[in-house]
């Protein structure tokens, strides 16, 4: 692969811009200042420095970050700031998307990438990919509602009771809640129909992999191999 090329696949612009920044000697290969945009480079395991920061080649982009409450997830917010804010240009220029959406006051492990279908496999309610959601309740978690969670909640515009893969009360108003699919408002509408209100929620883990408890609200970090292998763990086998 041309290193032009390279550069353009990662995010750093137009060709036309990979080019420039080439020519002004602001790029390294594997530590070595270039400035051909023609040297043909090996992908694997390629590094590349721009202007000293280095970026590691990736084929596909996958990303894991800690949303913070108060971010929408959109590029085009209406009243508040985007998750998309929060990732550096080139993420943004090589397209990355959020994989299923969180509401604006709901915090912890969200997904990007430019994967499609990983995306798809992701959110599809036939891979049966496990969220896990902690919500803290305005009314006690009683055993009713827990049951009912369980055995399934009739939601509008939803064919059929949708129940929880597990539940279980964590304090006194508080519950961790596994679903299969992540439908509108799903977790609120849910606990609404369980009898009960949201007033705050976190997703904690998708499949096998736990949001990282180093990874302050607003930092995102890459997602490698094992990481993936862990996202795409169906329940039951999933653990976390
Ligand atoms: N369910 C909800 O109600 N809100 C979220 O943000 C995610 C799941």
């Amino acid at each position: 692969m041309k290193l032009c090329r390279a550069l353009q696949s990662q995010g750093f612009g137009s060709r036309r811009d990979c080019v420039a920044r080439v020519y002004a000697g602001a790029v390294a290969v594997n530590g070595v200042v270039c400035d051909d945009p023609e040297t043909e480079v090996d992908p694997a395991g390629l590094a590349l420095a721009l202007d000293g920061v280095t970026w590691t080649y990736r084929e596909k982009a996958y990303v894991l970050m800690h949303k913070p409450a108060g971010y929408e997830c959109s590029h085009h917010p209406s009243h508040h700031p985007s998750v998309f804010s929060l990732l550096p240009a080139p993420l943004l220029q090589r397209g990355v998307q959020c994989v299923g959406r969180l509401d604006l006051d709901t915090t912890g492990l969200l997904l990007f990438s430019d994967d499609g279908q990983f995306i798809h496999r992701m959110i599809s309610p036939k891979k049966g990919i496990a969220k896990i959601y902690r919500a803290t309740c305005a009314e006690p978690v009683t055993d009713v509602m827990l049951n009912a969670l369980r055995t399934g909640v009739s939601l509008n515009d939803e064919p059929a009771p949708i129940a929880a893969l597990a539940c279980e009360r964590l304090d006194s108003v508080s519950l961790r809640l596994t679903l299969a699919e992540g439908k509108y408002h799903q977790v609120k509408r849910m606990i609404a129909a369980a009898g009960n209100r949201v007033e705050a929620l976190h997703r904690e883990a998708i499949g096998s992999h736990a949001l990282p408890a180093d990874l302050s609200p607003g930092h995102w970090r890459w997602l490698e191999s094992a990481d993936l292998r862990q996202l795409e763990r169906p329940w039951p086998s999933a653990t976390f």
